[in-house]
């Protein structure tokens, strides 16, 4: 892979995040962003000037308090909206030199987009969702197919190709979207609060997927409220009032181990209510299989 394109700044910290055998380019590279919001009287500085280089096969969860700046950070990161003032190289490219036409074109070659609320068209398939974008490329119907079934199969739902959003669990949905993601094989995945719609078993399935995905050497970005989901990335960028807080490195947590404990937590408590009413035992081991609701998992 080629050399960064901007040498002057200093690389983050360390390199402990970095999937085996990523090259150090910074595929998102902003500077001094600023972002000013105004409606009507009122202005509102959502980015404050904000600092931030990430390398390829890096995983970095934003975090920060609600109004924070973070989905406006991520917007821009995404190319869907221009900082008021300030530098923005997305894959080397300075996107204020693009006119939208090129703006739209290293977005649809670099960046796949993760939504909390999945943003699937609901009167369509699963394939049909995740073919939407190769639609929009003018990729012809028969490749179109193929990649978007080598997709879903990549995120494990070769067995759901033909159903419906509402016919699938949210776990499931969310799936679909990285499916969607993915297909036109993006260099960077930017994934605005993925889990915050999902119980906290399915949220580690997520990031599962996500830390498979990373591994693979894509670069993934995931905005997120909370610690346990954060815990699963390489490195935190905490904002704060519209500027990057504290930014660190971290050992991350492995997210197939977590499931497999999550899961295995969630069957004993299924067993002992089990034991401590017989009789509810059917009714128990019923809910169980009908979804992972973890979430109220008391110890
Ligand atoms: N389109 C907009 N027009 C005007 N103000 C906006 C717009 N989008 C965001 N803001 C304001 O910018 C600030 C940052 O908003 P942003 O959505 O980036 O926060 P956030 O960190 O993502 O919050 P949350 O955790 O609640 O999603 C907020 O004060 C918000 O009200
Ligand atoms: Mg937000």
């Amino acid at each position: 892979m080629a050399k960064p394109a901007s040498p002057s700044k200093s690389p983050p910290p360390s390199s402990s995040s970095d999937a085996p055998g990523a090259a150090a380019a910074p595929v998102i590279d902003i500077e001094k962003v600023t972002k000013t919001y105004q409606t009507g009287d009122v202005t509102v500085q959502a980015l404050r000037g904000v600092d931030l280089v990430i390398q390829t096969g890096e995983f970095v969860a934003v975090m920060g308090a609600s109004g924070s700046g973070k989905s406006t950070l991520m917007n821009i990161l995404g190319g869907l909206d221009y900082p008021t003032t300030g530098e923005y190289r997305l894959d080397g490219e300075p996107i204020s030199r693009l006119d939208s036409d090129g703006l739209a074109g290293i977005r649809n070659r670099t960046l796949g987009f993760v939504f909390q609320s999945f943003n699937l068209l609901s009167r369509t398939t699963a394939l049909e969702n995740v073919e939407l974008p190769l639609l929009y490329a003018d990729v012809p119907a028969r490749e179109r197919h193929k990649l978007a079934l080598e997709s879903l199969t990549r995120v494990g739902l070769a067995d759901r190709v033909e159903h419906h959003p509402n016919q699938m669990s949210g776990g499931q949905q969310q799936r679909v979207a990285i499916a969607r993601a993915l297909v036109t094989h993006p260099k960077v995945i930017l994934a605005d609060e993925p889990t915050g719609n999902l119980d906290s078993e399915t949220s580690i399935e997520v990031m599962t997927l996500f830390q498979e995905l990373w591994r693979a050497g894509i670069t993934i970005v995931v905005v997120t409220h909370e610690p346990d989901v954060a815990a699963f990335a390489g490195r935190v960028v905490m904002m704060k009032d519209g500027k990057v807080k504290s930014d660190r490195r971290q050992e991350p947590r492995d997210a197939r181990q977590a499931l497999a404990q999550a899961v295995a937590l969630r069957q004993r408590e299924v067993a002992e209510e089990a034991a401590e009413a017989p009789g509810a035992a059917n009714d128990a081991a019923a809910k169980d299989g009908a979804a992972h609701n973890g979430e109220g998992g008391r110890l």
